[in-house]
């Protein structure tokens, strides 16, 4: 089996974790995308989705779901989305496809956060996947400086806007292994919008998609 065909199973295991006649908060991904495709099959169910990424706004209306605005809803009770990596306290490396800003600001106001991943993604410490940070640009020098003295290795990713205006440092060779204080260590460096480790905001269940099915976690 595939890794791609792994986080179908995973995503599309999320539906049976979808209360019918909700707003369902939708993340952005590869996993994501197949979730999309799931929740079209229950589109006439839900109240429509609240969006992370103009990439997942595009697919889902493309399907035929309505997209709400996040400041038309004061609540709502699940998220669904992936990771690049997830430890056991189901805390989460996020951002690999740019998006972690707008994935936080949606997973803040939902319930439950349920994560859709295939088995690669689980890690003892995070690190190994390179730490996205969402920065303003005009401080990406000085944010950079910052990040390695926190002992990281940050590279500016080549051609990428974030859909807020801004560009993504990718911190290599962390061991991050206190999530919780590296989150807001990082997050309290003067231009930096948001950084991919969600441990604040952890993971409340996860769906782990292999060859052997789909396991959950709770
Ligand atoms: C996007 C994300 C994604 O959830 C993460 O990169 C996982 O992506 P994929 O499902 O394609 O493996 O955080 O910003």
């Amino acid at each position: 089996m595939t890794q791609d065909e792994m986080k179908k199973n995973a995503a599309w295991a999320a539906l049976e974790f979808i209360p019918r006649n909700t707003v369902v908060g939708v993340g952005t991904g590869s996993t994501v995308n197949h979730f999309i495709d799931a929740l079209a099959s229950i589109k006439y169910d839900i109240k429509g989705a609240v969006s992370s990424s103009v990439q997942s706004t595009e697919k889902l209306k493309a399907l035929g779901i309505e997209v709400l605005d996040l400041n038309s809803i004061d609540s709502f009770s699940v998220y669904v989305d992936g990771a690049d990596e997830i430890n056991a306290q189901k805390h989460m490396i996020k951002g690999g496809g740019a998006a972690l800003t707008r994935e936080k600001i949606v997973a803040a106001v939902a319930d439950t956060f349920i994560c859709i991943v295939d088995q690669s993604k689980q890690v003892e410490v995070l690190g190994k996947f390179p730490l996205p940070v969402e920065v303003i640009p005009m401080a990406s020098s000085y944010v950079a400086r910052e990040l390695s003295k926190l002992g990281g290795r940050p590279v500016l990713r080549a051609g990428v806007t974030t859909d807020n205006g801004n560009v993504i440092l990718d911190v290599h060779d962390l061991v991050i292994t206190e999530p919780l204080v590296l989150e807001q260590q990082i997050n309290n460096i003067v231009g930096v919008v948001t950084n991919g480790i969600f441990a604040q905001r952890a993971a409340d269940m996860v769906l782990v998609g292999s060859a052997t099915g789909t396991q959950v976690i709770r």
